[in-house]
């Protein structure tokens, strides 16, 4: 597949290759870097701030006429191109703050609103998650499908609540409705890698409220070329700019996990 005489895989090449450049910056500051909070709970360090700005110049360089929407204030018109990367180049701070080894960088691109392709990249593992539309989904090259466990009783889920969270919630009462059916249900920290996590079949479920469209891009798309499905909770179809994400392995788990999670307001 061809946009505006670009190989999907051009795209996905120069994706890889800045995630990979934002990558090695996060490992770079791991162990030099300060926190400031953005809001309560909402952590950014020097690490968030250049692996940015190494993502943006590699890809800008490549496709001066692109857009970008970039989590610590980058933005720049798509115009008449059309195209728009979307970029979160730490997916995970409060992880990388705590040294928890699950983060990630997460890079995608749109092309008038369609995804078109995703990376995401895990520093601490070496992983490279990626997926073109009408591609597939691939980790480190090989090819990703989602688990086929189709039971809510079989499966490993996640759920994600915003920062600074109650305990009287919508968030809260979402999960305890979901935490008698479920397997396993965690919490993890990062949205990118829990969407990577269940293109390769080692999650089932995923759902939240409070994310960005940095959250989302790159792992909806991945997600969706292994296999599984992204919606929002109600089953309607996703946008990714409205906070509201069920992402599963495209079994029966996804109306089931609908039907737990609509059921409350
Ligand atoms: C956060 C993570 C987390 C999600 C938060 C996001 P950040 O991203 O994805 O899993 O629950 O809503 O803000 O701030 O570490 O880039
Ligand atoms: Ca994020
Ligand atoms: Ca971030």
């Amino acid at each position: 597949m061809a946009v505006d005489n670009f190989p999907v895989s051009d795209f996905l090449a120069a994706g890889e290759r800045a995630a990979r450049a934002g990558g090695q910056i996060l490992r770079d500051w791991a162990e030099k870097f300060t926190v400031s909070e953005k809001g309560p709970a909402d952590l950014v360090t020097e690490a968030d701030v250049a692996s940015q700005t190494v993502i943006y110049d590699l890809l800008h360089g490549r496709f001066p006429e692109h857009g970008f929407l970039g989590e610590e204030g980058l933005f720049q018109h798509s115009g008449a191109s059309g195209f728009r990367w979307i970029i979160d180049p730490l997916d995970g701070t409060s992880n990388y703050v705590h040294r928890f080894p699950y983060y990630a960088v997460s890079i995608g691109l749109e092309h008038r609103g369609k995804l078109l392709a995703g990376v995401i990249y895990d520093p601490t593992r070496d992983e490279l998650f990626a997926a073109g539309l009408g591609c597939g989904a691939t980790l480190n090259g090989r090819p990703l499908r989602t688990s086929r466990f189709d039971r809510l009783d079989q499966a490993m889920v996640i759920a994600s609540f915003p920062p600074g969270v109650t305990a009287d919630s919508l968030p809260i009462r979402r999960f305890l409705n979901v935490l008698p059916h479920a397997q396993t249900i965690h919490r993890s920290g990062s949205s990118a890698l829990n969407l990577a996590y269940i293109a390769a079949g080692r999650l089932d479920g995923y759902w939240s409220t409070s994310l960005k469209a940095w959250d989302m891009a790159a792992g909806v798309l991945i997600v969706t070329e292994a296999g599984g499905r992204a919606s929002r909770m109600n089953g309607t179809p996703l946008d990714i700019e409205v906070p509201d994400l069920l992402c599963t392995n495209g079994t029966g788990i996804h109306d089931v996990l609908s039907s737990l999670l609509s059921g409350d307001r």
